[in-house]
């Protein structure tokens, strides 16, 4: 299984914020908003992840995390996303890091209180996606049930009311989705959508859609934002995080106080 973290993207609303750095730099609580996807992956065992960025802040990102797992086998791997094409991209982005294998996108700014380690570990072919219930699934990729709660039908962000379910930033696909995802073609809004991955797989009865049980935030917004670190605070999620990624924060606190005192 091979990892992606898709932090591209202009994040326009949360201007002027990400003038200066990215969204996924952004804090939440006392880190990165990059290490709670990160973790989703770690926690799974994932040990080769594609991290895809902007340009303009790609650097930003290498200076973060660019020898911060050195010593731990976690492998990462950046590539730059010229122009944000839609979150199917990622996968064409990714084709070469992919190769052969299945792998798991999270979205860079999507934080998750549950653990989908086995989820991830027991998954054999087909797609995997979960689905959580929100007051304002106008905003997200929406999934309708019927009464058996088996998924008939997702669409992008429809204007009248389907399901109170979205399908959140956490997807598990079979190398298919690779070839899948070069036939798509850009919606209204000029992205390649990701709910056309989505409906592939169930078209084909091979798509297996999970319940999420625990808080998830997409931390897109400044209310979301705010209210993901106060979460993170209250529920101590920050303490909760894989050793090897907690290890690696710390390890690299130390090296940048160490440096700062020697130049003073
Ligand atoms: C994207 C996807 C949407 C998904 C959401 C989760 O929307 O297009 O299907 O539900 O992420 O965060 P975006 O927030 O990028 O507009």
């Amino acid at each position: 299984m091979k990892g992606i973290i898709l932090s591209g993207g202009s994040a326009t609303r949360l201007f002027p914020l990400t003038a200066t750095t990215s969204k996924q730099l952004l804090p939440i609580y006392d880190r990165q908003m990059i290490f709670y996807p990160l973790n989703v992956l770690v926690k799974a065992g994932i040990k080769d992840i594609l991290i895809i960025v902007a340009p303009e802040q790609s650097g930003n990102f290498l200076n973060l995390l660019g020898s911060i797992f050195d010593k731990t086998g976690v492998r990462l791997e950046f590539k730059v996303q010229k122009m944000p094409r839609g979150l199917a991209d990622a996968f064409v982005v990714g084709e070469n890091f992919i190769g052969k294998d299945n792998v798991t996108m999270i979205l860079g700014d999507n934080i998750f209180e549950d653990d989908f380690s086995k989820e991830i570990k027991s998954f054999k072919s087909g797609g995997k996606v979960f689905a959580v219930k929100v007051p304002d699934p106008e905003r997200s990729g929406v999934v309708v049930f019927d009464k058996k709660m088996k998924a008939v039908k997702i669409v992008e962000k429809p204007k009248k009311w389907l399901s109170d379910y979205i399908i959140p930033g956490l997807y598990i696909y079979d190398n298919r989705v690779i070839e899948v995802a070069k036939q798509v073609k850009p919606s209204a809004r000029g992205e390649i959508e990701i709910v056309d991955l989505h409906n592939w797989y169930l078209q084909r009865g091979e798509l297996t859609v999970g319940l999420v049980k625990g808080k998830w935030l997409d931390a897109g917004t400044f209310d979301s934002l705010l209210e993901a670190g106060v979460y993170v605070k209250d529920k101590k999620l920050h303490e909760k995080f894989h050793p090897v990624i907690n290890k690696a924060i710390v390890e690299f606190n130390e090296e940048l106080k160490k440096i700062a005192k020697k130049k003073l």
